[in-house]
């Protein structure tokens, strides 16, 4: 019998690939993968410390799973990614029974750690012991032997892969870990990740999404020659095989006309843009550290809007920030209220120990109020989606098919609810055959509400549904099935 593994992963696009990573590194080492705890041999725990809320899930998660010790005391129960690096030996202080604890730079070790731990049955600890150790060698570590090593059945869907282009990250926001978790940010190069596109499209993969925390300051330079982010996507258009190219997350400031040029004229590059302005108010911005006032934002999002026309922008907002006034958040609500955001995700601000806002400024917003100009945003945001849902009535979308639709799920038969996105990053539900998943295939938009588009095929995507034209592609065994996006 194999050995198995568990494994449960919270946080950005960044982690569930390199839970896909570890995946794949401990299944040549052997290991099975389960989705039961109670069954698994090692336990892992791919965490996220950019709110104190996604900690506190991992904590409980873990408290969930400490009974598997008891039943099986050669289990290995592991803590991975974020909160392991910026909280180390604490984790276990938190949490004793937990046996491995492992940064983001050091994942490639995982299987070596794991054998250790069974060998020796002694606590693992490797983590970067600052960000200036989280240098060269781990970047080449984590780029060159570790990411091609990929398991497709821990992908979003087998035709969508995650490609990292670039690790760590220079902004140093004053509410933000992510500097201190994931280290300065690196530039991957080029050919590598040209690549790594490649096999995937070998291995059937028909959508990358390029992953960066800064995803548009991208450049790599060698010598005289700079590969910018624009480039990198020309570099990997024509891919044969190669359907659509996403990228995120942008950073305003970085937003160059040459990637607005390539999003426009490449037909494959998804005309969706994830460009979080944070806040309205230039006070906020200002102690955020943002680097930019919220007119600026306004211009940067007008100019996104003529150099790529029917592009669809989304925005990140943090709401009850450090000395947020009542006057600062009307400016928030203003700037969404008239910038039409296809949607947007809106956090309360959460203090985060260790951060230059931890230590400048007190978390003076109440929690109430917090909550109040949370669903205030919201349901601005939430007025403008469905405004920008219903624009789509009547319209003809080019849809990839991901898979059944929740609803879908739970109805076994020919013709079933399926789920898919546009090339604006839409959503859209419709009824079809198995056949069509992992295919394009025309919508025709009927009705929309808030965050889906509802329609039906046309008759001449239909006929693909007939089996001679047609591949079915199912979830490999194992498979965590469609990732929901927002972060933790
Ligand atoms: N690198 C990306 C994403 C960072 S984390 C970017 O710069 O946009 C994703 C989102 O979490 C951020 O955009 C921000 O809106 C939110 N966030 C980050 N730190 C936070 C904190 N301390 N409290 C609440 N929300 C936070
Ligand atoms: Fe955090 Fe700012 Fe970097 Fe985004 S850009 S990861 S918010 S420090
Ligand atoms: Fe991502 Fe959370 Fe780390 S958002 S980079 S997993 S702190």
């Amino acid at each position: 019998m194999p050995q198995k593994v568990y494994i449960e992963t919270v946080g950005c696009q960044m982690n569930v690939l390199d839970s896909e990573l570890v995946v794949g590194a401990l299944r040549r080492h052997g290991y099975a993968l389960t989705d039961t705890p109670a069954d698994a041999d090692v336990l892992l725990f791919n965490t996220c410390s950019v709110r104190e809320h996604a900690e506190d899930k991992t904590y409980s998660a873990l408290g969930r799973v400490r009974h598997v010790k008891r039943r099986n005391p050669d289990a290995v129960i592991g803590v991975l990614g974020c909160m392991a690096q910026k909280d180390q030996d604490a984790v276990r202080r938190r949490a004793p029974f937990v046996d491995l604890v492992v940064g983001t730079g050091q994942l490639a070790e995982v299987p070596a750690l794991v054998d250790k731990v069974r060998a020796t049955r002694e606590p693992q600890l490797a983590v970067s012991l600052g960000r200036a150790d989280a240098g060269r060698h781990e970047v080449e570590a984590s780029f060159v032997s570790y990411d091609p090593a990929r398991d497709p059945s821990m992908r979003p869907t087998p035709f969508q892969a995650y490609v990292r282009i670039q690790i760590g990250c220079d902004k140093f926001c004053t509410y933000c870990v992510v500097p201190s978790t994931r280290g300065p940010e690196q530039s991957r190069p080029p050919e590598h990740i040209w690549a790594e596109v490649r096999q995937l499209v070998d291995q059937g993969c028909k959508e990358v999404t390029l992953l960066g925390q800064t995803v548009n300051s991208y450049a790599y330079q060698r010598g005289e020659s700079r590969t910018r982010l624009s480039d990198l996507i020309a570099g990997m258009h024509d891919t044969p095989g190669l359907e659509r190219v996403k990228f995120v997350t942008n950073y305003p400031k970085d937003m160059t006309d040459d990637l607005l040029d390539a999003v426009r004229e490449l037909p494959k590059v998804v005309k969706y843009l994830h460009v979080p302005v944070q806040s309205g108010c230039d006070e906020v911005l200002r102690r955020m550290k943002r680097n930019y006032t919220a007119a600026y934002y306004v211009e940067m999002l007008a100019r996104c809007r003529e150099r790529v026309p029917g592009v669809a922008v989304t925005s990140d907002f943090i709401v009850g920030f450090c000395g947020e006034t009542e006057e600062s958040y009307r400016k928030t609500a203003d700037l969404v209220r008239a910038a039409r955001f296809k949607n947007s995700f809106i956090f309360k601000y959460s203090e985060r120990p260790g951060t230059k806002a931890a230590g400048r400024y007190p978390d003076d917003v109440p929690d109430e109020v917090k909550k109040r100009r949370n669903n205030d945003l919201l349901a601005i945001q939430t007025e403008n989606s469905r405004l920008d849902h219903r624009a789509q009535v009547g319209s003809t979308v080019e849809v990839l098919v991901e898979g059944p639709s929740r609803h879908g799920e739970r109805v076994a038969g020919p013709v079933r609810q399926l789920t898919g996105r546009t090339m604006t990053d839409h959503i859209v539900v419709f009824d079809g055959s198995d056949r069509l998943i992992g295919q394009t295939v025309r919508v025709a938009v009927t009705d929309a509400s808030p965050f889906t588009l509802y329609g039906d095929v046309e008759p001449a995507s239909r006929e693909r549904e007939r089996p001679e034209d047609a591949t079915p592609v199912a979830h490999a065994p194992g498979s965590p099935g469609r990732f929901p996006l927002p972060l933790a």
